[in-house]
């Protein structure tokens, strides 16, 4: 049977592509951004201002980072899997003449030592896999998390309304 080069190479490229969608949801969770005010939300829980350094774990389309640097004035950096969300969200940095620190990989090897609030909607599951990171920074580092919470540590702040649990290191 002859191959039809072409449509072959348009299959490839629909199955790398939807490959390259679905598959954060087993390394931590889909695409879902959190809504801008939510985002907001998390940023005044955690007191974030300019002398925070503000690190989301699975950033997105970078909405958390972006609003820290622009309304908060705090730095910010984050990890994101998907390359198709990095890429755009390196972008938009550009655009915007922003200098996030942004990379392209996992959650679970990234080194966040330097943060002073990390923001996480990522799952259960991920939650379990980065404890004992998460419980290893400076004291005093603020955890916000949103929907998911750690059943083992006790929050210092919760929304209920809008399911957003703050954590700090020290006192979990
Ligand atoms: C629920 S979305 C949250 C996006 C963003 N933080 C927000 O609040 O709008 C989870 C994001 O984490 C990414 N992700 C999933 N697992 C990850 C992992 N192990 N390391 C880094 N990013 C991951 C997904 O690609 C997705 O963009």
């Amino acid at each position: 049977m002859a191959i039809n080069y072409p449509v072959a190479f348009v299959l490839f490229l629909a199955l790398a592509f939807l490959f390259i969608s679905f598959w954060p949801v087993f390394a931590g969770a889909n695409w879902q951004p959190t809504s801008m005010n939510r985002v907001r939300s998390m940023l005044k829980m955690a007191n974030a201002n300019k002398d925070d350094y503000v690190y989301d774990l699975g950033f997105g389309d970078g909405r958390i980072i972006f609003m820290a640097i622009e309304e908060f004035h705090a730095k910010a950096g984050g990890v994101e899997i998907e390359p198709i969300k990095f890429i755009a969200a390196k972008i938009y940095a550009k655009w915007k003449g922003l200098e996030p620190d942004l990379k392209l990989g996992s959650a679970y090897g990234a080194d966040f030592s330097r943060a002073t609030i990390v923001t996480i909607f990522l799952s259960s599951f991920a939650h379990k896999l980065l404890k004992k990171k998460l419980a290893g920074l400076k004291k005093g580092t603020r955890i916000v998390t949103y929907y998911w919470k750690f059943p083992d540590w006790k929050p210092v702040k919760v929304d209920k309304k809008l399911e957003l649990y703050l954590y700090e290191v020290g006192k979990l």
